[in-house]
């Protein structure tokens, strides 16, 4: 599998980067939409704009880029064998835990659409703080890979 990317290397690293740029751009979005979101009374017009705006972050940012960031990702990790490598172990184990914290965000967004105040507004902005700490550990280990 080793180099079966070819000449499209490069081309599959920028497509990466950019969809990894769209996805913790909604990551960076939704807590603070639904910290906005908390600060309405459930079921008011303004609650349902916020359902609304929720649901298509989701469907057309959120999930649809976190999807490519893994397809093309792992192409790239099989292109350079990065398997074998223990800055990847570290990667991959990071990029578990924000895809998680993706699933997480989600499902809360959805109980909050149901009306529900499942997090507090001082918990949703400390959780808002995971994608930025993942992305600065993320991107130290892929440029400089320390180990
Ligand atoms: C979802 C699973 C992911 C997989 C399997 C994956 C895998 C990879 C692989 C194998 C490379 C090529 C490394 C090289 O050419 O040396 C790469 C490049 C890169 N990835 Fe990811 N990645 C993922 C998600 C992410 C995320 C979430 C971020 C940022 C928050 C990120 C940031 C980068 C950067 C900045 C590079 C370019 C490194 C360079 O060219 O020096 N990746 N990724």
């Amino acid at each position: 599998m080793i180099g079966w990317l070819g000449e499209a290397y490069p081309w599959v690293k920028a497509a990466h980067l950019i969809v990894v740029i769209f996805w913790i751009a909604g990551l960076f979005m939704l807590p603070r939409f639904l910290i906005y979101q908390t600060q309405t009374a459930a079921g008011s017009a303004e609650d349902l704009a916020w359902v609304a705006r929720i649901a298509r972050l989701r469907r057309i940012i959120l999930n649809p880029s976190m999807i490519l960031v893994w397809l093309l990702g792992l192409s790239l990790a099989f292109d350079i064998g990065a398997f074998d490598q223990p800055w990847f172990h570290a990667k991959l184990l990071l990029v578990l835990l924000l895809s998680g914290y993706h699933g997480w965000a989600v499902g809360t967004a959805k109980k909050i659409a149901r009306g529900h105040r499942p997090a507090s507004e001082t918990a949703l902005r400390w959780m808002n703080e995971i994608p930025g700490i993942a992305t600065i550990l993320i991107v130290i280990l892929v440029v400089v890979k320390p180990f």
